[in-house]
């Protein structure tokens, strides 16, 4: 295919036409596809896929109008040693980064990029990060050969014709350029899941373009998600003054009515879907939490230094195991019908079941691999997904689409740790949240490839998400809470509080202590109440402390000494601890701030001395 490209009428942006075109030379498919976002363009596209063996349509009385979607055994999470930022100077993407000179990389990108979509559509998919036409959003469009991208970013973002209207002739987007690099010969049947064992997530932050090879899966694939809403806005929000967070947004009633929006970072597969879907306990009878978003929070400050947040996303990309009516009800709800999962296992019946979605494993059980499940194997991969528009969850915030954002109250950052972090802790001021925050450690998980239960440092839950140096992501957190908090104070407001959480550690069987989800709860009451003033506190070296007295145990049988089972500070514990911070610090290198390094060697100082 070497012609000109034809838009459709409802396309008037010459420039983006002319890239179209550029790219369509450059990978050569059979046909081109303007999307629309219609339901008509969606379910073509999912008959194409079940007619591809690409996906199968569910039980229709079980799952209303929902599909499974299988990918090849190697495709099945985030890559993080092929992601690549690819800024003009090594020093600008950091340590954390992987990094190739730009030049190097385009090299690279256009040899593979050539001929790429050979035999196969390539479809323009226009998408709105935010509320379409909100000040705080950004477009994207996504050029891919996947259609199972197309259907999946139809539920991720505000997708289709309408993104044209607010870009017009001249609007600006972010290219973002995704095959599976599985070009096809001449009359070559496809796969069933086409993907390249060598994979490419390239990013460059300073001309903001996304190039994605190899992979169809997930935040590799939805280009709209990791790469553009955090490592490619993470680098707007530092020249712009705001900020891109891998971060879930709640809000939370009190039985009073007085509600407030929490922020909270966990690490990718370590619990923010499932609690920003919480549902109070019983003994919890008045309060109520409202879902903003799971997975992505996009913040700015205002003028009298509050920061509100939005949920780019229009949808989420969740983990399907462990997911169950006991644990995520809300969640479970949401998944009525209307869902694309991806590596869950079925029964003939066509009903999907995961590790940990009821006791008893169903008979007649084909596993994600499309085998017979005979319980040697998971039935389902353990970073088995599911893609649902999120305005089908029942626990949906009224303002989860309001295009200002919601005001929050507190940030709270938790990691998967067996040992060492205390169930919460809340930092003595900004600076101490954000080195809280910056020294996260978490066990690793199936969310992307390579080992897992491995501790690492995940600062802010963003180690594979920042889009620029880590040590000037947390300058820029901490310049953030110095201009900000001067317009808070200013204005009589106050910034965030910041906490720590960790609702994994682990008894001396390997058992979880704290029973977790609609029982985190009862941490929650005591962060929003110390927000408020109202609840008590025990300083100790590493943060404030609430006491088995200061949390409520209504209905709770949850004991002292299982309490200090999962609040405990073991002293030489924490001196590793605070020795592997120094080590990340020192891994950082030049650019880490003064301020983090010297309240690491305070800390030191203070837990040697307690
Ligand atoms: P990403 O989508 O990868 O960013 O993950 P996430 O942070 O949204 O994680 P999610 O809520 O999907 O949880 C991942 C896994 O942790 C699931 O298997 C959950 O069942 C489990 N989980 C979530 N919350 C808790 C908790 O409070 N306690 C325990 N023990 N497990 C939890
Ligand atoms: C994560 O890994 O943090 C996810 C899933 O939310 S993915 O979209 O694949 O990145
Ligand atoms: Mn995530």
């Amino acid at each position: 295919m070497t012609t000109t490209v034809t838009a459709p009428d409802f396309v008037r942006h010459q420039a983006l036409i002319n890239w179209v075109n550029d790219i369509a030379k450059l990978t050569k498919p059979a046909n081109i596809e303007w999307c629309d976002g219609s339901e008509e363009e969606n379910q073509r596209l999912l008959d194409l896929m079940i007619a591809n063996g690409t996906m199968i349509k569910l039980n229709d009385e079980k799952h209303p109008n929902s599909y499974l979607a299988f990918s090849d055994p190697t495709d099945v999470a985030r890559v993080e040693d092929r992601t690549f930022i690819c800024s003009e100077k090594e020093i600008d993407a950091g340590a954390t980064n992987n990094w190739v000179e730009p030049s190097q990389m385009r090299g690279t990108l256009n040899k593979l990029f050539d001929g790429c979509m050979a035999g196969r559509t390539m479809y323009v998919v226009p998408f709105s990060m935010g509320p379409l036409g909100s000040h705080i959003a950004h477009i994207g469009i996504e050029i891919t050969d996947s259609p199972y991208v197309v259907v999946s970013m139809k539920k991720m973002a505000r997708m289709g014709k309408a993104v044209y209207d607010v870009l017009g002739t001249d609007g600006e987007f972010v290219p973002c350029v995704h095959s599976v690099g599985a070009p096809l010969a001449d009359g070559q049947k496809d796969v069933a899941w086409p993907c390249n064992d060598e994979k490419y997530i390239v990013h460059f932050p300073e001309t903001r373009e996304i190039w994605s090879y190899g992979s169809g899966y997930g935040g590799n694939a939805l280009l709209g998600k990791k790469c553009l809403a955090l490592r490619i806005a993470s680098a707007m929000g530092r020249e712009q003054g705001w900020l891109a967070e891998h971060m879930l947004i709640l809000g939370v009633t009190n039985p009073e009515g007085k509600k407030h929006y929490i922020a909270a970072a966990f690490p990718s597969a370590c619990g923010k879907t499932n609690f920003a879907m919480l549902i109070p306990p019983a003994g919890y009878e008045g309060w109520k939490v409202e879902t903003v978003g799971d997975d992505i929070a996009w913040i700015k400050p205002s003028a009298d230094g509050k920061l509100y947040a939005i949920n780019p996303e229009a949808g989420f990309f969740g983990v399907a195991p462990g997911t169950n009516t006991k644990t995520n009800s809300n969640c479970m709800s949401t998944l009525t019908s209307d869902v694309i999962y991806t590596n869950v296992a079925v029964t003939d019946d066509g009903e999907v079941w995961w590790e940990g979605k009821t006791k008893e494993t169903p008979a007649n059980l084909t596993n994600w691999k499309r085998e017979p499940h005979t319980g040697e194997e998971r039935a389902a991969h353990a970073n088995a997904r599911f893609t649902v528009a999120a305005a089908q969850c029942p626990s949906i915030d009224p303002q989860w689409e309001n295009p200002e954002g919601v005001p929050i109250s507190a940030f709270i950052f938790g990691g998967r740790r067996a040992d060492t972090v205390p169930l919460v802790s809340e930092a003595f001021d900004w600076v101490d949240g954000v080195y809280k925050a910056a020294t996260m450690g978490s066990e690793t998980t199936a969310a992307a490839t390579g080992a897992q239960g491995v501790v690492r440092r995940d600062p802010f839950a963003m180690l594979p998400f920042a889009g620029y140096n880590m040590a000037d992501y947390f300058t820029h957190w901490l310049e953030m809470g110095e201009s900000v908090g001067a317009k808070a104070a200013a204005a009589g407001n106050q910034l965030p509080k910041m906490f720590k959480v960790n609702w994994f550690r682990r008894d001396a069987e390997g058992n979880f202590v704290w029973p977790g989800f609609g029982q985190n709860m009862r941490v929650l009451q005591w962060i929003i109440e110390r927000v408020e003033g109202k609840a008590n506190a025990t300083s100790t070296p590493i943060g404030l402390v609430p006491t088995y007295e200061d949390i409520n145990w209504t209905a709770s049988d949850f004991s002292k000494e299982q309490f200090e089972l999962v609040t405990s500070q073991n002293k030489e514990q924490w001196l590793a601890e605070l020795n592997d911070h120094t080590k990340l610090f020192e891994k950082l290198g030049e650019r880490m701030p003064t301020a983090l390094k010297e309240h690491n060697a305070k800390l030191i100082a203070d837990v040697q001395a307690s």
